[in-house]
């Protein structure tokens, strides 16, 4: 019986033995989970893009209306694009792709990796786009029944 003792505490102390050692490893997040790009490319939006492209995304950031081509909707624009093409206009700005000069270059300011933070987290505009959407629909749907004497079914 002892020895079944002795063996237990020995499986126990090599389990834990080999837990700890697991968590001596970063954080799963900071391994560059897309989760912790995409809140990467949102500071990044936030801080160099909002101002022109609006905080959805949609081309109407307080700088929108003094230039001399609207920003554009990223909602839009983005899913019409590949990721090289993003790339490109974003480090080279507006002009070397044959758009407006208004939108900047960032190949001074913006790291490639930052740019490819930004490029994700620009990806999800559209998705939210569409889940406003939906909800809007639901609601209005749900509103008409109301309306219809149908509510609180
Ligand atoms: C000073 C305002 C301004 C800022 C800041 C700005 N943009 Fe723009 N952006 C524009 C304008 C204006 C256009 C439209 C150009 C056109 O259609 O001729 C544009 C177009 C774009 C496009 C669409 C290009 C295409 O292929 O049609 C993307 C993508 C884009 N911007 C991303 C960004 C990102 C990412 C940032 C931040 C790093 C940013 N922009 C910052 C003004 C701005």
């Amino acid at each position: 019986m002892k020895i079944l003792k002795y063996l237990i505490t020995f499986v126990l102390l090599i389990i834990f033995a080999v837990t700890s050692k697991a968590s001596d490893k970063p954080p799963l997040a900071l391994a560059g989970l897309p989760d912790f790009t995409i809140s990467q490319g949102q500071y990044l939006y936030q801080r160099y893009c909002l101002f022109c492209h609006g905080e959805n995304g949609g081309g109407d950031g307080q700088n929108a209306f003094s230039l001399p081509k609207r920003p554009a909707d990223l909602n839009e624009v983005v899913p019409e694009r590949n990721d090289e093409q993003l790339f490109a206009v974003i480090i080279q700005g507006g002009v070397k792709n044959i758009l407006s000069p208004a939108m900047p270059s960032y190949e001074l300011t913006l790291s490639k990796q930052q740019i490819r933070q930004l490029i994700l987290y620009l990806k999800t505009f559209r998705k939210k786009q569409e889940l406003r959407r939906e909800m809007l629909l639901d609601n209005t749907d749900k509103i008409k029944k109301v309306g219809a004497g149908e509510g609180n079914t």
